[in-house]
């Protein structure tokens, strides 16, 4: 999303799918987690406020500046001193070496120009044992993903260089990441029709 407009946009229009339940999910994707957390492509920090109060430390990457910059004021707002902002991106993560108890994404990787590249360098930062939190638009089977095939030739324009087909389970385990819970969700889930409405929410482990 090195687009500011986009992000511009992003940031106005995302509290109102907080507001319709994503808040929730949010929850949900970050339950359990403990220690020391990446976040990568923290956008403008709708996650900060989720973490549980056993995370002692969160370092959160995001390369597009403005949002960085939203992602900051969030930090300062919902988590003292446990949540640091930084630049950096998927591909190239601010960490050291199995450095992080878990790493956590949530509408990046249909964004990222390189999900391989992305998924190899969180390996890196895991610690062994350590896991990836995943919370993403993928594409649906049958004639809803052809739909999504068709309407990703010009989505990713529109759309600060998300992609609505990607496959992201398929990627994590071609990636040589083991799924051990996925759960696959409509969201909003009213929103029958929208090409970014089918979703999957879960933790994998690189082995
Ligand atoms: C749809 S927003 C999601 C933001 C946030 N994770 C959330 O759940 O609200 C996508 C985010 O991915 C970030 N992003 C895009 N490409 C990236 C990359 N290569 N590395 C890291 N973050 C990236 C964007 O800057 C943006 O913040």
């Amino acid at each position: 999303m090195a687009n500011t407009l986009f992000a511009r946009f992003f940031d106005l229009a995302a509290g109102r799918a907080e507001k319709r339940g994503q808040a929730a999910l949010r929850r949900e994707l970050l339950a359990g987690l403990t220690g020391r957390v990446v976040e990568v492509g923290a956008g403008n920090g709708l996650n900060f406020r989720h973490y549980p109060p056993q995370v002692r430390e969160v370092v959160a990457v995001e390369p597009q500046p403005f949002l960085r910059g939203r992602a900051g004021t969030a930090a300062a707002r919902e988590a003292g001193d446990v949540i640091r902002v930084t630049d950096g991106t998927a591909e190239h993560v601010p960490a050291a070496d199995a450095s992080a108890d878990a790493v956590v994404v949530s509408g990046v990787l249909c964004s990222v120009s390189d999900p391989d590249a992305a998924l190899a360098e969180f390996r890196r930062v895991l610690r062994p044992g350590g896991e990836l939190r995943f919370y993403e638009h993928v594409r649906a089977d049958g004639g809803y993903g052809r739909r999504q095939d068709l309407v990703d030739r010009v989505w990713p324009r529109l759309n600060g260089g998300c992609h609505c087909n990607r496959d992201t389970l398929a990627t994590l385990e071609r990636a040589g990441y083991r799924v051990e819970s996925r759960r696959r969700l409509v969201f909003p889930a009213t929103a029958l029709l929208s090409v970014v409405a089918p979703r999957v929410i879960g933790r994998a482990v690189p082995c």
